[in-house]
């Protein structure tokens, strides 16, 4: 793990409290007054002053997802990552740790890296050639008989960075919740199994989802809507999130199978010294999570048509393919699949208040073949029809939420994760505000 040096940058509650008090005080009351149960009201979806909130609340406080280290594997490789006003640079050093930089020229403040990915010596901006070394500082600004100034107070602003079991995270807050520890402690032995540090990148894709964030997160934490997902239903047992008497006629012979394989999984995941409880702590901490491994139907290795596995090199040190699917949920932006034969990360950056970028990457192995060891568009056909198909979930949503005639509607059982994550929001921006 390390830490990037950190700049204070903002300041607590500094664009809440620019609001006219008034429309502070409506907003106030929209959070004070949700309905447990329901869904929210409309303007968290459609309100721009809401999503400026949500970036200072809850963007601008926590640790978020920004790329895993299969993306930025040698010194000098980068991704440039956007979350609504911010653009940060996460960029790996030369000591192997990464360096996370606001992505903001400090001469007239351009973008510096426009590019999404790629790999640097220095950080030379294109609009005036002001040029920052890996660390930030400004090594250079040509100013031919000019102005004089200290180059040393024009380094790039810096946010903190850190990785766990090989995904990398950031925090804008000048003092980064501590809470985050705890959680890692919580996921890191179910990801070190499968060892990140010796994946690479076998495809990214971006789909730009025209809903707001929030209802990127909540589609995920529900399979109610399964039904919509005939080619992930394959693999992933329909029945996930129902309980004992939740289960529809239709879905009975599948809750027997999925059972079965739950017990059978269980037993194999003890004998290999895997873990395999569920840990659920959507609301109950700041930096909530769902950590989980599950069951594959079929053969149960991967998300194919038969379960069978998608990729013939086996992860880290695994002890066969036929594990199921390790998923873990972390609050705010990012859910992930951790298999025997691939991982899959999912990252949400929010744009504006109706639209957000949904990025997908596939790791496999380091030294899986494509062509030889996995069929490209094998491994990705399951979840790109599916992001698709949630893409769509997704922008139905939007687009009732900007109806007069919409109203919060009740959540069903299944859908309780989808109240723990608003929940958890709730509670996040209200500490915030308050
Ligand atoms: S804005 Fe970057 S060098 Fe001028
Ligand atoms: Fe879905």
């Amino acid at each position: 793990m390390t830490a990037s040096v950190n700049v204070p940058l903002n300041s607590r509650g500094k664009l809440a409290a620019s609001l006219p008090a008034e429309q502070l005080a409506e907003i106030t009351a929209l959070f004070e007054f949700r309905r447990t149960g329901y869904s929210l009201d409309a303007p968290f979806y459609t309100d721009r002053s809401i999503f400026n909130i949500d970036m200072e609340a809850i963007f601008g406080q926590h640790w978020i997802f920004a790329a895993s280290t299969a993306e930025l594997p040698e010194p000098g490789d980068y991704v440039t990552v956007d979350y609504g006003p911010y653009s940060l640079i996460v960029l790996r050093n030369d000591d192997g740790g990464v360096n996370v930089l606001h992505n903001v020229c400090r001469h007239r403040g351009a973008r510096v890296l426009t590019e999404a990915a790629g790999s640097t010596g220095n950080l030379v901006c294109g609009y005036h050639s002001w040029t920052y070394s890996p660390e930030g500082n400004l090594i250079h600004a040509s100013a031919p008989g000019e102005t004089k100034f200290d180059k040393s107070c024009f380094g790039l602003k810096r946010a903190h960075g850190r990785e766990v079991a090989g995904l990398i995270f950031v925090c804008l807050a000048d003092e980064p919740p501590a809470d985050f520890d705890e959680t890692a402690k919580i996921f890191e032995p179910y990801l070190a199994p499968h060892d990140l540090s010796k994946t690479k990148v076998a495809y990214q894709q971006n789909i730009i989802e025209e809903g707001n964030w929030k209802l990127v997160m909540e589609n995920n934490r529900e399979c109610y809507h399964c039904d919509g997902h005939p080619e992930l239903a394959c693999s992933l047992f329909p029945t996930w999130g129902l309980t004992e008497g939740l289960i529809p006629a239709h879905l009975e012979e599948v809750w027997d199978r999925n059972k079965q394989a739950e017990a059978s999984l269980e037993e194999r995941c003890r004998r290999y010294g895997l873990p395999y409880e569920v840990v659920e702590q959507l609301d109950t901490r700041i930096a909530g999570i769902r950590i989980s491994r599950e069951p594959l139907d079929g053969e149960g290795e991967s998300f194919s048509a038969d379960g069978r596995r998608l990729s013939k090199k086996l992860l880290g040190d695994l002890p066969d393919f036929r594990l199921g699917r390790c998923s873990m949920h972390l609050q705010p932006n990012s859910w992930f699949h951790f298999l025997g034969d691939h991982v899959i990360t999912f990252g949400v950056f929010p744009i504006n208040e109706h639209q957000s970028l949904v990025r997908t990457t596939w790791l496999v192995a380091d030294d899986a073949v494509e062509g030889v060891d996995y069929d490209l568009e094998k491994l990705t056909y399951t979840w790109k029809q599916t992001n698709l198909q949630d893409k769509a979930f997704v922008e139905l949503c939007q687009q009732g939420a900007g109806s007069p005639a919409y109203e919060p509607g009740p959540y069903m059982k299944s859908e309780y994760q989808v109240e723990a994550f608003i929940n958890w929001y709730v509670q996040r921006v209200q500490e915030h505000l308050a």
